[in-house]
């Protein structure tokens, strides 16, 4: 038998103390590290749409391991500061709780969406519900880093903390890379999805393709094709003239909302329309006033599309005439395009996500 003399460590009083050898994260570590993932969360959920494609491998998984690690770290919250915040019987404690109640709802969508166990109801997919209550977080967020600041002091100098929150994180990393992997085992549509963490609906199909909107824009009553007025770099173009010299492309419409469908978009290169144009970003206008700029270096890479499988387009997709914009994500494939025009605002301007 081990000499169990070897686990106390003797005080200077004289009086023994069992060794803390498993010690957990204090309630201000917790509280600190929970802190940082619901941001890390936030931030890597929301840089993860503006990139498009680009990196969207490394922060979707950056965000699951943000998300997984907060997870993992519940229980020391539950133990910590919540037991004591219930004791203390403080009305905040309702607010601590509203938040609470809103970062596990986000949680669980968010690991239901990436399983693929459930996928919502209607136009409030599984995934579009997940980042809605994330963004609800944020004022919680600032209340509480606010209310009850964690100071750093020098206990926090722990290399025992952070060999531990760096294990949590360890974990984290390979649920989040097993999950997809068991998932395809069982046969679960989590196992197949993009970089982006979308499932695939619809390919081929775009009658059953689905039909969304972005917070901020809304349906036109009229898409009549005859009377449209496009206008491109202030010249009037028909849209009979753009279909007659459409090509299809395939390319894959990367919805925020969680899926992705890859159609042949019946297409007209946006470059065929400029000679050398001057300016530092291209700014595609829909006829509801929603639009956003794109750096000029991209007008290669943007077109107008006016149907798909040879069929004209839907108006919930767009009709007459909407932008692809292969490799950037759902919001900025502008659709019921009225104008294009060469601008000298910067791109980079615009706030990341088309808000106003
Ligand atoms: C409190 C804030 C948030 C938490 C705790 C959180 C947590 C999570 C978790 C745990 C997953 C599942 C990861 C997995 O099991 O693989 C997930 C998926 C996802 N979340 Fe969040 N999330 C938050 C906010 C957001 C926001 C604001 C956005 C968008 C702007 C977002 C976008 C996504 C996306 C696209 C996925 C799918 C990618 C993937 O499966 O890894 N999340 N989230």
């Amino acid at each position: 038998m081990s000499d169990i003399s070897s686990l106390v460590q003797t005080q200077p009083t004289g009086r023994k103390k069992p060794l803390q050898r498993g010690a957990r994260l204090t309630p201000r570590q917790v509280n600190l590290a929970l802190e940082l993932l619901v941001l890390g969360a936030i931030v890597t959920g929301l840089v993860s749409w503006s990139v498009g494609d680009r990196l969207s491998g490394v922060l979707t998984f950056a965000h699951g391991v943000c998300g997984i690690t907060l997870a993992l770290l519940i229980p020391a919250k539950m133990r910590g500061s919540v037991k004591t915040g219930f004791r203390r019987r403080r009305l905040s404690r309702w607010i601590s709780t509203l938040f609470g109640v809103l970062v596990l709802a986000t949680l669980a969508l968010g690991m239901l969406h990436a399983t693929g166990l459930w996928f919502g109801v209607g136009q409030w997919s599984a995934l579009w519900t997940h980042e809605l209550f994330g963004f609800a977080t944020i004022p919680f967020l600032i209340w509480h880093v606010v209310t009850r600041p964690v100071r750093p002091t020098a206990r926090d100098d722990d290399r025992r903390a952070l060999l531990r929150f760096g294990g949590a994180t360890a974990v984290a990393a390979t649920l989040h890379v097993t999950q997809r992997f068991v998932a395809g085992s069982v046969d679960l549509a989590g196992g197949d999805r993009r970089s982006t963490g979308s499932h695939e609906i619809a390919s081929g199909d775009p009658e059953n393709m689905p039909s969304v909107i972005w917070l901020n824009d809304s349906s036109p009553r009229d898409t009549d094709a005859e009377s449209w007025s496009l206008t491109i770099g202030g010249g009037v173009v028909p849209i009979d003239a753009l279909r007659s010299v459409s090509r299809p492309i395939n390319a894959k419409l990367d919805c925020t909302g969680g899926w992705w469908s890859e159609q042949a978009w019946d297409v007209v290169p946006l470059s065929s329309f400029f000679d050398a144009p001057i300016g530092r970003s291209v700014y595609v206008e829909s006829i509801t006033g929603y639009g956003r700029h794109f750096p000029l270096g991209e007008l290669a890479n943007l077109y107008l599309c006016v149907g798909y499988g040879g069929k004209p387009l839907r108006r919930g997709h767009g009709a007459p005439v909407r932008l692809v914009v292969p490799g950037r994500r759902g919001p900025e494939w502008i659709k019921w395009v009225t104008s294009v025009t060469v601008s000298d605002r910067p791109a980079w301007l615009q706030p990341p996500l088309p808000l106003t």
